[in-house]
């Protein structure tokens, strides 16, 4: 009797929760849905996603973090240097000098003819998603039109036709634009989408979808106030299109896709996640990007029960976490989660947690908790007894902790990390971040200068 009272008790929670946190993906009515919806073409490219994306899985993430680390803190030492002679100029160098101020950002942004380099970015890309070149091996390909007509034969010249393309290709964009996607945008696999030089702003309509894709990267574009769109016959691939559901209104939805990379975006007000990960997802990074007005802004993971989540791996470095911003900056299931010197500037609720076991390493953060003394706390586990959360490794390595922030860390300290050794920043970490995160967002590239 008491195990059927368990048993009621713990459905109304499965059931109830989606209500109260509200992500459409967490909500099993959703997945049901979704089951139901794949035609034999999505369960064929379902099944070869999930080949990709163990592939793509690294059996020591420690050592290779250690790799991240290890290329930041040779960074702050010649930046250090740098600003020693120049500190006065810092700020104003815009037009006259390159104030690219990390790894990812000095490998391109110096060079005055990045737009006659583009592709050069794809080389500059760190952590578990370094192997993404996107449409780095294909041609160019210019949006030259804002319009979103045709769900199902998209217009030559507009972003829908550009991105359904079977070939590789480095999509950028003629002009400045507004475009409203009329459903989610649905990107195949081998694409850049590029901003760089103009002001494009996706916003008032459906977001981005990645679904059992590999090698995309999104770069210097604006997704703001995205809805969900209500489905229907959408174009997926230059071979195929079917019907769709409703889209969740995340800004970006990385659906068992994997090597994504995501830099230099700002994103504000979707209606469901700004950043979804889910369905074994992995080798991502999402970097100097810089995100604002929103309530539950990273779901990684959608479900305790989806256990392929164990090969996610995905690094979130020098990122901005801005204003009116509440939690989730990740929530986190299953997987390898590194969280490498983002500035977070405030959160209502906390800014980093999760169930079942993920793996969070935190380091060289800058943690400012909001005023309310409820709220001072950065992590969170959800629906859990110490017991077992006891054992989940987070661990918080050089974070600055403003405003009576705190980390509280559970499972080994971390030890097998090659950095350790020549780890050369050990005084003030939240200093830096300020620093390596300060051009996050989408960048005002103008051509013949550095960006
Ligand atoms: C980390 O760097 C070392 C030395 O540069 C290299 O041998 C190793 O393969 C790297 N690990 C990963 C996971 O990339
Ligand atoms: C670190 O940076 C060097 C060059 O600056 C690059 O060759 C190497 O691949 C980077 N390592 C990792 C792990 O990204
Ligand atoms: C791109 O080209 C390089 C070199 O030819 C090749 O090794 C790589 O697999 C290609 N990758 C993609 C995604 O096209
Ligand atoms: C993407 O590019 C790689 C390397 O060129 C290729 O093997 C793969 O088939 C491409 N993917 C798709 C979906 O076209």
């Amino acid at each position: 009797m008491t195990k059927l009272y368990t048993i009621l008790f713990l459905t109304c929670l499965v059931v109830n929760i989606p209500t109260l946190y509200g992500n459409v993906l967490e909500d099993e009515e959703f997945w049901e849905k979704q089951a139901n919806s794949f035609d034999d073409y999505w369960k064929k490219r379902e099944a070869s996603a999930e080949q990709e994306n163990k592939k793509a899985y690294i059996d020591d993430p420690f050592s290779f973090t250690g790799n991240v680390t290890d290329n930041i803190t040779d960074l702050i030492v010649s930046d250090e240097k740098e600003e020693k002679k120049g500190r006065k100029l810092a700020g104003k160098l815009a037009n006259s000098a390159c104030v690219a101020t990390n790894p990812i950002d000095r490998c391109w942004r110096c060079d005055k003819d990045w737009e006659k380099n583009r592709k050069k970015l794809a080389d500059c890309v760190l952590g578990f998603g370094r192997n993404t070149v996107g449409g780095k091996n294909g041609s160019f390909y210019k949006v030259t039109s804002n319009l979103d007509n045709d769900m199902v034969n998209p217009v030559p010249g507009t972003l829908r036709y550009a991105v359904t393309r079977t070939a590789p290709l480095w999509i950028y964009f003629s002009r400045s634009m507004t475009i409203r996607l009329n459903q989610e945008l649905i990107v195949a696999s081998n694409k850049t989408i590029d901003g760089r030089g103009v002001d494009v702003y996706i916003v008032n309509g459906a977001g981005f979808t990645l679904q059992f894709v590999k090698n995309v990267i999104i770069h210097g574009i604006k997704i703001f106030d995205i809805q969900t769109g209500n489905g229907g016959l959408i174009r997926d691939s230059e071979t195929h299109y079917g019907h769709r559901t409703q889209s969740d209104g995340d800004g970006i939805s990385i659906f068992g896709s994997s090597h994504v990379w995501i830099d230099h975006v700002s994103m504000r007000n979707c209606q469901d996640g700004m950043i979804d990960a889910i369905m074994g997802s992995t080798a991502i990074t999402i970097s100097n990007s810089h995100f604002t007005d929103h309530n539950e802004v990273m779901l990684f993971g959608a479900s305790d029960s989806h256990t392929v989540d164990k090969v996610m791996q995905i690094t979130l470095l020098f990122n901005h976490f801005g204003k009116r911003l509440v939690q989730r900056m990740p929530r986190c299931r299953h997987g390898f989660f590194h969280v490498v010197n983002n500035d977070y500037t405030n959160w209502e609720m906390y800014a980093v947690g999760g169930s079942k076991h993920p793996t969070i390493i935190s380091e060289g953060n800058r943690f400012r908790a909001p005023d309310d003394h409820n709220a001072k706390e950065i992590t969170k586990r959800t629906l859990t007894t110490q017991e077992e959360w006891k054992n989940w490794q987070w661990r918080s390595i050089r974070d600055e902790m403003v405003n009576g922030a705190y980390f509280i860390e559970s499972g080994p300290v971390l030890t097998n990390r090659p950095f350790a050794k020549n780890d050369m920043v050990s005084s003030k970490p939240g200093s830096y971040v300020v620093r390596l995160s300060r051009y996050a967002g989408a960048l005002k590239c103008v051509k013949g200068k550095p960006c």
